[in-house]
């Protein structure tokens, strides 16, 4: 017999207890994030990475690895295989000239948060459940109002007054409720944790619920494939609440099990911004906690996350990869979004900008050689923090109009 999804359980991240699936669960009762568990050898007997070619170019292409059991139930805006950028100009500049980016900018409201949601919120509609809530810095609650409109499920929001103007706006025009506060993603999960309780919803905050990560995993898998089975040398991700990497690492774990991977992972480059690097910090003092962030500010807003949760996670993945944590400037990161714009015509986010300017510092400290194959995540579109942008255009008067049309 055939499944849809080989979901078989759960396990808690922090005290490896295993439990069977639920319905509406959250985290484990020490309060440790619950991780998705799959028979793997059913996952493999049912599809193989060559059966994999004839399927459609979605995440859904790995639905067997994925936590929804019924096709009917996915909740979708098509959310295409992300491409591969070659941006040879700027890896050139910066002694990397086969450099790749990974453009999560073409998903949904245009960022890597999309899979996230789709995912999340397709498992939201199969258990049945009518509200959900959650805490971010923007982009994920964008994503998230997106899919509850799709659903029919109903979205709360809350976010810092200073999160992005677009996140804000996409969350109002697809009918969220949205409240922002003066604090951090952090204080906005307090708010959204009692307003769940309080009211019975469901609350999808960053590791608060097992399914989001299955649908950020998918880069994983989708990385694996595009690699031709096999990963890069180095991966550098633009981390805030490190999900993303979490989700990663979590994807290459299953395939080596299943055997469609070696045993070979990538080094991984955790990148943050100075501004709000507890991670970072954690990684030099060699220690698994990071203690928070006193007065974090980034224009890379995703990044701002100053204590987050899964940070024993994240860090133990760094260590385990032989991987390096670094924090790079706000001002550079301007710099490299505009050279990779002019170099390459890619226009990416603050948080991609990152990466790269990441990477550029890990290859001139010799930590990434020039042969090594390197990958990084752009995670957003630069479009979603347009405002960000200097300068709109030189001012036309009408005499000189006249003169150029040349009567
Ligand atoms: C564009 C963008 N990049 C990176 C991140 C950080 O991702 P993670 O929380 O998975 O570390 C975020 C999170 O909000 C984001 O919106
Ligand atoms: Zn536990």
């Amino acid at each position: 017999m055939s499944f849809y999804s080989c979901i078989a359980g759960m396990r808690c991240a922090k005290c490896q207890k295993e439990e069977p699936v639920q319905y509406g669960q959250t985290t484990c009762e020490c309060g440790g994030p619950l991780m998705v568990q799959y028979d793997l050898e059913r996952a493999k007997s049912q599809v193989t990475v060559s059966d994999l070619i004839h399927r459609t170019q979605t995440i859904w292409r790995y639905h067997e690895l994925l936590p929804i059991l019924q096709v009917d139930h996915v909740v979708s805006l098509h959310e295409p295989m992300t491409p591969l950028i070659a941006v040879p100009e700027y890896g050139r500049k910066i002694g990397l000239p086969s450099l790749l980016v990974k453009d999560e900018g073409v998903l949904p409201s245009g960022t890597f948060k999309a899979r996230g949601a789709a995912v999340g919120m397709s498992k939201v509609k199969e258990m049945g459940l009518k509200h959900v809530a959650i805490a971010t810095n923007g982009n994920a609650g964008a994503a998230w109002a997106l899919y509850g409109a799709r659903a029919g499920v109903a979205v709360t929001v809350a976010t810092p007054t200073n999160a992005p103007i677009t996140a804000r706006k996409e969350c109002v025009i697809s009918g969220a409720d949205l409240f922002t506060l003066d604090g951090t993603i952090g204080d906005a999960g307090v708010l959204m944790e009692r307003m769940s309780q309080q009211n019975d919803w469901y609350h999808v905050s960053t590791l608060h619920e097992p399914y989001r990560l299955e649908g950020k995993k998918t880069m994983g898998y989708e990385i694996a494939e595009q690699f031709g089975w096999s990963v890069p040398d180095v991966l550098a991700f633009p981390t805030g609440g490190g999900i993303g990497i979490i989700a990663i690492y979590k994807a290459l774990a299953e395939m080596r099990e299943m055997g469609w991977i070696g045993d070979k992972l990538p080094r991984i480059a955790l990148i943050q911004s100075s501004g709000c690097a507890p991670l970072v910090r954690a990684f030099e003092k060699g220690v698994k906690s990071s203690a928070g962030w006193e007065d974090a500010d980034t224009i890379a807003f995703g990044m701002r996350v100053p204590n987050p949760s899964g940070d024993f996670l994240i860090l133990d993945i760094v260590e385990q990869s032989g991987g390096i944590a670094i924090a790079v400037d706000d001002s550079d990161i301007m710099e490299t979004r505009r050279q990779v714009a002019e170099l390459e015509g890619l226009h990416v986010c603050p948080e991609g900008a990152a990466a790269l300017e990441g990477v550029r510092q890990l290859r001139e400290s010799g930590w990434i050689r020039a042969e090594e194959r390197v990958l990084v995540m752009n995670t957003g579109s630069g479009l979603k923090y347009i405002d960000q942008i200097e300068g709109a255009g030189q001012l036309v008067e009408p005499s000189t109009m006249k003169l150029s049309v040349g009567r």
